[in-house]
């Protein structure tokens, strides 16, 4: 068998370099990388495997000989790159949003639809939004237990998810606070350090932002699931990396809290760390860097039937990213 010659769009970005990681730490076995960003980074070498790889300017003629394109550097990009790569003969892997509705692009997440990877007509395949992701490696357990039908959720989003100007734009203003020098909010709508900002992406014609859709359309798709109901609440919190997610999740079938723990065994990429009697219950520093999606403080609704409340921290940067996109180049 050849083995795949794989290209990073964005190669220099925080899921970039992460993606670099991922395939280092994974084995991936691959003959050739090419590192991919815009021309402010071409001539810049990245570590990979111990060896300095050179990147280079993106262009439509990066492509030839590719085989695996892994794309992170916007949805501008990937619009205007992505079918060069796909025509060129590559299968991108897409971690914008740009073509994850698309009907003829998959939306997977290789723990829970692998298959669908199988059929990409344009040959682009689309990786998740972050906090759908993470908030599905908790429930797709459950929906195949008890069936889910309504999820509302509120999320708590690491600045990492605006890429590196997110992590900058938090720690200037810390240090400027603890200086006591003026600052500007240029990445967020609002001051983000010391404290939380209700909008994640804009907002659409109905009140909810885009990401909160964002977890009801993909989560859909993912799940193959058309009559799911979700409304969601998405706020950006001063935490530097992994996403946490609070669920109040109603289903078709009653689940105790020990048959939701149950699961969960067995289930590759999702940890149950839930005894709140010790106060163990997963936070954002846990998963920081990890693979897995950790879920805790698991209970009986209080007001729903056939409902759980639970929390979800994962790691947005890599599983919800990085990570996911290498898991989908695995399966290829
Ligand atoms: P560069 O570092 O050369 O600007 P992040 O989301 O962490 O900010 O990363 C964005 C990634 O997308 C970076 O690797 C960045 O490269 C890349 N990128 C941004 N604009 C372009 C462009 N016009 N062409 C190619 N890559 C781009």
């Amino acid at each position: 068998m050849k083995l795949p010659h794989v290209a990073i769009v964005g190669a220099t970005g925080a899921v970039g370099v992460e993606m670099l990681l991922c395939l280092e730490q994974r084995n991936f076995q691959l003959s050739e990388l090419t590192l991919l960003a815009s021309a402010r980074s071409a001539g810049k070498t990245m570590k990979f495997r111990s060896e300095d790889v050179t990147v280079k300017e993106l262009t439509h003629d990066s492509f030839a000989g590719i085989d695996i394109a892994l794309f992170s550097a916007g949805g501008g990009i990937s619009l205007e790159y992505g079918p060069s790569a796909a025509a060129a003969g590559a299968v991108v892997i897409d971690n914008s949003s740009a073509f994850r509705m698309d009907e003829g692009v998959p939306l997977v997440v290789p723990e829970i639809n692998p298959e669908a990877a199988k059929n990409r007509p344009k040959g682009i395949i689309a990786n998740p939004n972050c906090t759908t992701i993470i908030s599905l490696m908790a429930l797709a357990p459950l929906h195949e237990k008890f069936g889910l039908e309504t999820v509302i959720a509120s999320t708590y989003q690491a600045v990492s998810g605006s890429g590196a100007q997110g992590i900058v734009e938090l720690e200037e203003q810390v240090k400027a606070i603890a200086n006591g020098q003026d600052f500007e909010s240029k990445v967020y709508p609002r001051q983000i350090a010391f404290n939380v900002i209700p909008q994640v992406d804009s907002f659409t014609e109905n009140g909810y932002t885009k990401e909160e859709m964002k977890m009801l359309n993909e989560g859909r798709k993912i799940l193959g699931h058309d009559t799911l109901k979700v409304s969601c609440t998405c706020v950006r919190v001063p935490v530097y990396r992994s996403h946490s997610v609070s669920l109040t999740a109603q289903f078709s079938k009653e689940p105790s809290v020990e048959e939701a723990r149950a699961a969960y065994k067995g289930k590759p990429g999702v940890q149950v760390v839930d005894n709140p009697a010790n106060n163990v219950f997963p936070v954002p520093l846990d998963t920081t860097g990890k693979d897995d999606c950790l879920v805790g403080r698991i209970r009986k609704s209080l007001v729903l039937e056939k409902a759980l409340d639970l929390w979800v921290v994962g790691d947005q940067v890599r599983k919800g990213a990085a990570l996911n996109a290498v898991q989908i180049a695995e399966i290829l």
